[in-house]
């Protein structure tokens, strides 16, 4: 089977995972492409079997600009995905707004997971012990195996709905629920606020460009320091991934970035990679 994989990450975690699942594919015999959905051609997607959308979750909600390349991508009529998210554990309405987005794109949704991850909002990250916490515990072993039990039954769905046989889908209907505001604020772009007003210590600043590489809407812009355009939409990835922590916020101190998991490969290791 040839699977796409594509997905967008600010700190590593989807980055992480999606890897993860890559390697299973391959290890099953599948053929898998993966990449960032900035470095896909919205009009070569055709050709695969199976599409992994995959996103981390920002206030109940995919990634704005995930959405935005979903919504300009042509129909893939009938084609098998399923919706991948990594997120601190609680992903809200993010997979209802996905899937609605994906089947407007004619896609044919399996189902999907979320795969708990240290947090990355530096505003979270202050409260006492929560930053270890996340750090320390997750993904765990059990929802690793999760994952991967999940992967399969995608790929055995897939094999079916390719086959023409009739498969129940998930109906993803938009309940109204506490994080149903949230979530449809934030795919809109409207996290910008939370990262209070931004500064650059200059003196930290050596103008490495980390901060412009890792914006998935391309809002960094490097001169004498890092500017930000108005494109930025509040997903910390400058923050979190400043080496020198040369990037202040009035919402957050310096020792409260994330820059994403440790130890990448006992984490593959534990689901057999
Ligand atoms: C601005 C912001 C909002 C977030 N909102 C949520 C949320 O609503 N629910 C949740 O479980 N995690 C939330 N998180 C945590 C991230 O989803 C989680 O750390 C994710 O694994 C980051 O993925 P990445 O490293 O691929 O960017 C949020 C993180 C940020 C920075």
């Amino acid at each position: 089977m040839k699977v796409l994989i594509l997905y967008e990450s600010c700190t590593g975690n989807t980055a992480f995972a999606t890897e993860a699942l890559r390697r299973l594919l391959e290890k099953e015999g599948h053929e898998c492409s993966r990449m960032r959905y900035r470095e896909a051609n919205p009009s070569e997607l055709g050709g695969y079997d199976l599409y992994c959308f995959a996103s981390p979750v920002m206030s109940f909600s995919p990634l704005a600009p995930v959405l935005d390349f979903l919504g300009k991508m042509p129909r893939l009529s009938g084609k098998p995905a399923f919706i991948f998210f990594t997120c601190a554990g609680w992903p809200g309405v993010a997979p209802r707004i996905m899937a609605r987005k994906l089947r407007k794109r004619g896609l044919e949704v399996l189902g999907d997971f979320y795969l708990s991850c240290p947090d990355s909002w530096p505003i979270s990250r202050r409260l006492p012990g929560i930053a270890k916490f996340w750090d320390n515990i997750f993904p765990t072993r059990r929802s690793l195996k999760k994952m991967r039990d999940f992967l399969a039954e995608m790929v055995s769905l897939a094999y079916r709905v390719n086959d023409g046989v009739k498969v129940k889908l998930p109906s993803y209907r938009l309940w109204p629920t506490i994080t149903l505001p949230l979530g449809l604020f934030a795919a809109k772009g409207g996290l910008r606020r939370g990262l209070g007003t931004r500064e650059i210590k200059l003196e930290d600043c050596n103008l490495c460009g980390r901060c412009a590489e890792v914006c998935p809407v391309n809002a960094v812009t490097l001169d004498h320091r890092p500017t930000f355009s108005s494109k930025c939409i509040g997903c910390w990835a400058c923050f979190n991934n400043c080496p020198r922590k040369a990037i202040l916020s009035s919402a957050a101190r310096p020792e409260d970035y994330y820059s994403g998991l440790r130890e990448k490969d006992s984490l593959f290791k534990k689901i057999g990679l």
